[in-house]
């Protein structure tokens, strides 16, 4: 089921009498980055997922965008859909979004669920390299940059072995309007550091990390780890940046065993 809130497409399943677990995809991807992990938890959860502002089905507008402002929206979810204590799960970009959502408002979540990201702003070269892609959206369109960062967040056996799903994800991607892709990058660029926050984190909390992610390699989130009191880490073998896409069975274990120790 679907439904426009805010002018975002946001996206249900499973009774909502559940316990709910809020989804936030990456960049630059779209909700149906959660396809494999909705499929197997909406018999027990009320899974919502959204695309973020600017990408997939969701407007791109003036494409101003900051990682407040992503996450006010997250929060008119919250409220529109008087969502009490949810689960939230982001990845990489949706990452940052719900370590910004708990920095603001820890108290509306009952648990977290970090996936392949960072508490660091970005640094210096980071921040270049945003410019750069922006500069270079401008100058070739969105396909040339889609392809190289996407193909970027996968681990070598994925790239070799399902080049197929691989190109598909490119293609949608690359339909998306670049005022949103671009918004996106400027948000990343300005968005601040929440590593100072991570011992204040009280909610259950699990990190996930592909063995092979380069962008948000295991290291950075172990640290990550011994920062967030009571956390757990689980590195999913076979894997990059990607985990959910990459090997959504170790993926989907690794949250069962999370799910199952919440009351
Ligand atoms: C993502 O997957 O959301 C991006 O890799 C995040 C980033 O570029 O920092």
């Amino acid at each position: 089921m679907k439904e426009i809130i805010n002018n975002l497409s946001v996206f249900f399943e499973g009774k909502s009498s559940n316990k709910t677990i809020v989804f936030i995809h990456g960049f630059p991807y779209d909700h149906t980055m959660w396809n494999a992990q909705i499929e197997v938890l909406k018999e027990k959860y009320f899974c919502v997922s959204y695309d973020i502002r600017g990408l997939g089905e969701s407007p791109s507008g003036d494409g101003q965008f900051t990682m407040e402002s992503f996450v006010d929206d997250l929060e008119i979810i919250l409220n529109e859909l008087k969502l009490i204590k949810p689960i939230i799960c982001g990845l990489s970009m949706g990452g940052y979004i719900t370590l910004r959502a708990l920095e603001r408002m820890q108290d509306r979540f009952s648990a977290a669920i970090l996936c392949d990201t960072r508490s660091e702003a970005d640094n210096n070269e980071g921040k270049l390299k945003r410019a750069a892609a922006i500069k270079r959206i401008n100058k070739e369109g969105l396909a040339p940059f889609s392809k190289d960062f996407i193909t970027n967040c996968f681990a070598d056996s994925f790239r070799q072995n399902r080049s197929e799903e691989l190109n598909k994800i490119i293609e949608k991607s690359s339909t998306f309007n670049s005022v949103g892709v671009k918004g996106c990058l400027l948000a990343m660029l300005s968005r601040t550091d929440t590593t100072q926050f991570l011992t204040q984190i009280k909610i259950p909390t699990l990190l996930i990390c592909g063995e092979k992610d380069t962008l948000t390699p295991p290291s950075v989130m172990k640290e990550m780890f011994h920062k967030i009191p009571n956390s757990e880490f689980a590195e999913i073998k076979n894997s990059g940046h990607m985990t959910p896409i990459e090997n959504p069975d170790e993926v989907n274990k690794a949250l069962l065993n999370f799910l199952s120790k919440l009351n």
